[in-house]
């Protein structure tokens, strides 16, 4: 499987796979997220992303599914660091545990490191263990938590 840098012709694929993100991840497991989102304003989300030098889009063949890096704004409180996020990671259910995930975040570390990132970053729902574990796997570690309390 040879992943590839989304054409601006392609942004229906990369919206296709966000709107399968949106369902199995943000809506399972935060019920304030939109899932009807990606559907309703990915086109010209995506468009504006693949056209941004800052911005990593990658797509699985096949609609197997994608990555979306970005490069971070300098913060001058951490001086000398350049984040690199990694924004939003989906393997389609059919091509899961065939190194997919681990093939796109290996083209976003090259892509980061070529753009001078000093660090990447990713985010992920702390119920989502698969995707904890799968990080870990990638050489991710927990460095900041993010607490949370509802009224
Ligand atoms: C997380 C995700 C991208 C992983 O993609 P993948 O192509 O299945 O991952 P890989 O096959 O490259 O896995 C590499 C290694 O990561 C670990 N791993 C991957 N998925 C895992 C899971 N569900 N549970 C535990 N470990 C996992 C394993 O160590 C795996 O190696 P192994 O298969 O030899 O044991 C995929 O499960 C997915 O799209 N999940 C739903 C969307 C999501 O949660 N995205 C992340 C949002 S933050």
């Amino acid at each position: 499987m040879t992943v590839s840098v989304c054409t601006a012709e392609e942004v229906p694929q990369l919206v296709a796979s966000a709107v399968g993100l949106f369902a199995e991840d943000g809506g399972r497991h935060d019920p304030s997220v939109d899932v009807g989102w990606p559907a309703r304003e990915g086109e010209s989300y995506y468009a504006a992303l693949v056209e941004d030098p800052a911005v990593l889009c990658l797509l699985v063949p096949g609609g197997g599914g994608h990555l979306v890096g970005r490069l971070c704004r300098p913060n001058p409180l951490r001086p000398g660091v350049v984040t690199a996020d990694l924004e939003s990671l989906r393997v389609d259910t059919g091509h899961r545990r065939a190194g997919i995930g681990a093939e796109l975040v290996a083209a976003f570390f090259a892509w980061a490191k070529e753009n001078g990132a000093t660090e990447t970053k990713v985010k992920a729902f702390a119920a989502n263990e698969g995707a904890l574990e799968f990080y870990r796997a990638q050489g991710f570690e927990p460095f900041e938590v993010i607490l949370r309390r509802t009224s």
